[in-house]
């Protein structure tokens, strides 16, 4: 998908994550199961990466994409989201390679399957050198392990959830500290650029004030 519109320039580089929420609900909605919702995710997903990786604005871009809590779902679906991972990976590798697009996961290695654990290696090795944007992955994730264990990210600075959840389901909790939110109704797999450049409007019209009074300068 070419997005039609660049997203809004801003002056410092952020970190913006995204908690891609309402694929089930989107496939459900429309008799189909629950898998063809994540791949239809997927496809939101290249739009928001491209997007993202064209606009100089956003230096990072940390996506949600299957948290530990995750494993209490039925084991099928389980299994096709990592097969559906592994494919996208292996599809979309080659592109962020060619469009400067770093690709890092997050999370736990541990208990995925072999060939997940190979195909995140063989991404992160053919990106490595990308400069345009740093995306990662969140993969077997829980903040508070991440915590536990010591490995934090950058601030985040502007956190988007869609599928009209107000949560954060154990998502980068240390980082968000002083994250805006921005909750959007829009499930996942219909999430558009419009809807991007339209958070990032949402995120530059609030005052950040990291305790500071009203109109005194921020960090
Ligand atoms: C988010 O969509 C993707 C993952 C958690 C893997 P869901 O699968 O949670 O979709 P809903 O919330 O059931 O609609
Ligand atoms: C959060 O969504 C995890 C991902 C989007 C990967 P969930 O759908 O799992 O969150 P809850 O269960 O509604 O909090
Ligand atoms: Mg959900």
């Amino acid at each position: 998908m070419t997005p039609t519109f660049a997203l809004q320039s801003t002056s410092s580089p952020l970190h913006v994550a995204i908690i891609m929420d309402g694929n089930g609900r989107w496939a459900t909605r429309r008799g189909l199961p629950r898998s063809a919702g994540h791949r239809a995710g997927a496809r939101a997903v290249r739009g928001a990466v491209e997007a993202a990786a064209r606009d100089p604005a956003i230096a990072a871009l940390t996506l949600y994409a299957f948290s530990a809590d995750n494993w209490r779902r039925p084991a099928p679906e389980v299994t096709a989201l990592f097969r559906l991972l592994a494919r996208f990976l292996a599809t979309e590798g080659p592109r962020c390679a060619a469009n400067g697009v770093r690709v890092s996961v997050i999370g736990r290695r541990d208990r995925l399957p072999a060939p997940l654990v190979s195909a995140i290696a063989a991404t992160e090795a053919a990106t490595a050198a990308g400069s345009a944007l740093h995306l990662r992955i969140a993969l077997d994730y829980s903040a508070r392990w991440a915590i536990g264990a010591g490995c934090l990210v950058p601030d985040v600075d502007l956190l988007i959830r869609t599928g009209g959840e107000r949560r954060l389901s154990d998502f980068l909790l240390w980082e968000s500290a002083y994250a805006e939110l921005v909750f959007l109704d829009r499930l996942w797999p219909d999430f558009t650029v419009a809807d991007f450049a339209g958070a990032l409007r949402e995120f530059h019209a609030r005052e950040r004030r990291f305790g500071h009074l009203p109109g005194a300068a921020a960090r």
